[in-house]
């Protein structure tokens, strides 16, 4: 069962300008660097797509963006390529989910994952996919998506994946 819903009053919106980014720490510069600087201009640009998560004085307590990219059919482990083409397949992409270090260990993280899972899933009903990819930033991010039973790529230990099928999985489990 993944878990559901925000802590009331904390609300998911599309990112905008008027969000206040500046504010945003994470801990982790790359990842809140994203937030505050880059995320804005990749998504005028569409190649991205960031959403935020307020808390009840509206200050950003998490963000994640999604994308979509493509994977070498020999990059995935066996069992996975198994019947797909030998080519280049298309794949959703976590590409940053951070959380504000004062709203950290409260579960949003989870809450903010399954979120995007779910936005993953609907996507994929009009635009298909063969698995979720995402790159990790060090171990305990590694671990955190791990517990989510992505696994990682062969020959990659920082890249993570989770199938479609594990994804479809999970939702009808909701
Ligand atoms: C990783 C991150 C998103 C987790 O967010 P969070 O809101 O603290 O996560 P949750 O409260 O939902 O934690 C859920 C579980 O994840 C695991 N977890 C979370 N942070 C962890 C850490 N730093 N080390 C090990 N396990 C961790 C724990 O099992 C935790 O459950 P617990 O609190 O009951 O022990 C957050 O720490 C973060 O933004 N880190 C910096 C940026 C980053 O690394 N992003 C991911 C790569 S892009």
């Amino acid at each position: 069962m993944i878990p559901g819903v925000f802590p009331q009053g904390f609300r998911l919106e599309p990112l905008e300008r008027t969000h206040v980014r500046a504010a945003f720490d994470c801990g982790e510069s790359r990842v809140t660097d994203w937030l505050r600087s880059k995320a804005l201009q990749s998504q005028n640009r569409h190649l991205s797509a960031t959403k935020v998560l307020l808390n009840r004085e509206g200050v950003i307590a998490g963000y994640y963006t999604l994308a979509t990219g493509q994977v070498d059919f020999g990059d995935l482990p066996p069992d996975v390529a198994r019947g797909l083409p030998h080519r280049k397949l298309p794949v959703a992409i976590l590409a940053w989910l951070g959380v504000s270090a004062s709203h950290q260990r409260q579960g949003l993280g989870d809450l903010l994952l399954a979120q995007a899972l779910r936005d993953c899933y609907e996507a994929g009903q009009t635009f298909a996919f063969i698995a979720i990819i995402l790159d990790c930033v060090d171990e305990a991010a590694k671990a955190f998506y791990q517990r989510w039973n992505f696994r990682e790529l062969p020959g990659h230990p920082y890249r993570l994946m989770l199938s479609w099928e594990f994804l479809a999985a999970l939702m009808e489990v909701e």
